[in-house]
């Protein structure tokens, strides 16, 4: 049926003033989306696929082992929308099993999704599908006009909202509210907490390919902003901290050394890091007083190997 791709303008997603401004703070840190270059999106799917790391492949067997209660627990939904869909490829399942007649998918990378997108409309004959490029985090509101009046699913799937500090997932869940509705509804799936061992483990796995992950930052830096970074000299730096419930990931300076980024200079000590992504792990409990507070009621909860997704009305 129809297929509608729209870029809406990303206004606050600026690579530069986000850097400079975050290697100007102590500790230095990098937004984690911005390791989402071509590069950074063909490592993370190798994640996704080492043994460790058994986030994604474990939602994906809890989805179809309990696809049918999902469904069940949602009763009708005319349409989905997935905030950060990507390659498209997740919400097949949901489609196959609740056949909406919109689907509304949103990534910051807009022609990547609109090609994983566009053949949605193809496969689905009776499926009106709409990509929008678009900042989702800071802008979710331009995407209302896309969206169809009845039954909204909003679905955040990959523990996604793990990438966020506790106020901006609560605030982000908060818009997912608005958007959805007072009769939406929300399914998200989160990593929990488990034996911090199997954690470290996700995030340092034998093949590097977490490692490669995170040093690609660097490149990427070197690429779009005319950086030195010696990749050579920082080594990737991931362990899960149970005080806060997350895994911090870092890059560490293994020497003291300067290095410019878009004409300013830096100075790294020995040891400094260069911090790049927390990825929080929660408890259900824990995770449904957050949805609380951002307006949500849980309705249906399912856990598969340490890992959870949730429905809210
Ligand atoms: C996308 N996100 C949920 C991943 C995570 O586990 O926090 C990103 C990632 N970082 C290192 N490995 C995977």
């Amino acid at each position: 049926m129809a297929f509608t791709f729209k870029n809406l303008p990303v206004e606050r997603d600026d690579l530069r003033v986000d850097v400079l401004t975050g290697l100007a703070t102590s500790p230095k840190s990098i937004p984690p989306k911005y390791f989402y270059d071509e590069a950074g999106c063909r490592l993370f799917e190798a994640i996704c696929a080492q043994p460790e790391y058994a986030l994604c492949l474990t939602e994906q067997a809890l989805m179809a082992t309990c696809l049918s209660d999902i469904a069940a627990a949602m009763g009708p939904v005319e349409c989905i929308v997935e905030p950060g869909a990507g390659d498209c490829i997740k919400v097949r399942r949901l489609l196959d099993a609740l056949r909406p007649s919109h689907l509304v998918v949103m990534d910051i990378a807009g022609a990547p999704l609109a090609a994983a997108a566009e053949p949605l409309s193809r496969d689905y004959p009776d499926l009106a599908v709409t990509a929008l490029g678009m900042d989702f985090i800071h802008n979710l509101e331009a995407a209302a006009p896309y969206l169809p009046t009845g039954q909204r699913l909003i679905y955040y799937p990959g523990s996604s909202i793990g990438n966020f500090p506790p106020d901006a997932a609560t605030a982000l869940l908060a818009r997912f509210r608005q958007l959805a509705g007072t009769e939406g509804q929300l399914l998200i799936g989160f990593d929990l907490k488990k034996d911090p061992q199997l954690l470290h483990a996700a995030y340092n796995d034998a093949a590097g390919v977490t490692a490669a992950f995170n040093l690609n930052l660097l490149e990427r830096l070197n690429r779009e902003l005319g950086a030195d970074f010696d990749p050579a000299r920082f080594r990737h730096y991931a362990f899960y901290n149970p005080v806060v419930g997350r895994i911090e990931m870092h890059l560490v300076s293994l020497a003291e050394q300067d290095v410019k980024v878009a004409g300013q200079r830096f100075h790294f000590t020995v040891g400094e890091t260069l911090h790049t992504e927390h990825s929080y792990k929660f408890r259900c409990d824990e995770f449904s007083t957050i949805a609380n507070t951002a307006g949500w009621s849980l309705k249906a909860s399912w856990e598969h190997n340490g890992f959870a997704v949730q429905l809210y009305g």
